[in-house]
């Protein structure tokens, strides 16, 4: 079980909150250095244009802006990513059925993955508390988790896959809170990427931007939840997110109160 103690977690977050910090005023001072280069290479380009047909030269130079054009947007996607992820979220929680926003969710979202063969069930424990969430970030959090197993199950060698790709939604009460569970029967996570595969930018997949983990986290440890990741190489990988009951106050508020700080 990846996972972590709530001590280990706050000066975890108050690391991260400093080095966001940084970073973000890092990012902005890039950007408009970046964007000024965006705007000279376009004039560049328009420079270079000519009426007849371009001479070896000019068709030359013409590729060569091309490649710092592309290379140049990049950088501003990057930094967009970045500055996104960094900001955080101010999420406005709000009491609801999880099971209800798990349904919407998942049967729009199935229908991509049947068109590629993976089944998606949903297993729903019926009668469920509401949980204090942000429908539009948990959402975002739940499709970043199933797209995750969506392309562990299809980004594999032909002969390595079953033909039963299962993709398992589900939701339960435990002592813990209310979990949501994103079960995959794919590849599993090899030991050596375990440790990162929350970490900013960590990706096994070309053109992966590594933030979908890390936003994941990010977003449930703001609604006071936690998420965690089981795996077993060759038979699959479950994340597992726990969130609070609505009507129950924060672990913090409630050893406050309990020491008669609260009035
Ligand atoms: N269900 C899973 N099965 C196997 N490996 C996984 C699974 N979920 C995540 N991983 C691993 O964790 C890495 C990090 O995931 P994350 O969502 O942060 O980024 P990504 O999926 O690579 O990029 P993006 O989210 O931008 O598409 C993945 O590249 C993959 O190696
Ligand atoms: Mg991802």
């Amino acid at each position: 079980m990846l996972g972590m103690s709530s001590g280990e977690n706050k000066s975890r977050q108050s690391r991260l909150a400093f080095l966001g910090t940084l970073a973000s005023g890092l990012a902005h001072e890039i950007k408009n250095p970046l964007s000024a280069m965006s705007v000279n290479l376009q004039m560049l380009r328009e420079d270079l244009e000519t009426a007849g047909p371009p001479t070896p030269r000019e068709q030359r130079l013409q590729k060569r802006v091309n490649v710092l054009e592309r290379e140049v947007t990049r950088l501003e996607e990057i930094l967009e990513g970045f500055l996104r992820f960094a900001r955080g979220y101010q999420l406005k929680a709000v009491a609801q059925s999880l099971n209800a926003l798990l349904r919407e969710t998942v049967e729009f979202w199935a229908a991509k993955a049947a068109a590629a063969g993976v089944d998606v069930q949903l297993v729903l424990e019926p009668d469920l508390p509401d949980v204090s969430v942000d429908a539009t970030y948990l959402k975002q959090a739940l499709l970043n988790l199933l797209n995750n197993a969506f392309d562990a199950l299809t980004q594999r060698p032909a002969a390595e896959k079953s033909g039963r790709e299962q993709i398992l939604v589900c939701s339960r009460r435990t002592s813990a809170g209310v979990e949501l569970l994103v079960i995959d029967n794919g590849p599993g996570i090899p030991a050596e990427a375990r440790e990162q595969i929350f970490d900013p930018y960590f990706s096994t997949k070309a053109g992966g931007s590594g933030l979908g983990l890390p936003t994941v986290r990010r977003i449930v440890e703001e609604l006071g939840g936690t998420v965690t990741c089981d795996t077993e190489v060759g038979r699959g990988t479950s994340f597992r997110i726990v969130l609070r009951e609505a009507n129950q106050a924060a672990p913090g508020e409630a050893a406050a109160a309990a020491e008669g700080t609260l009035s």
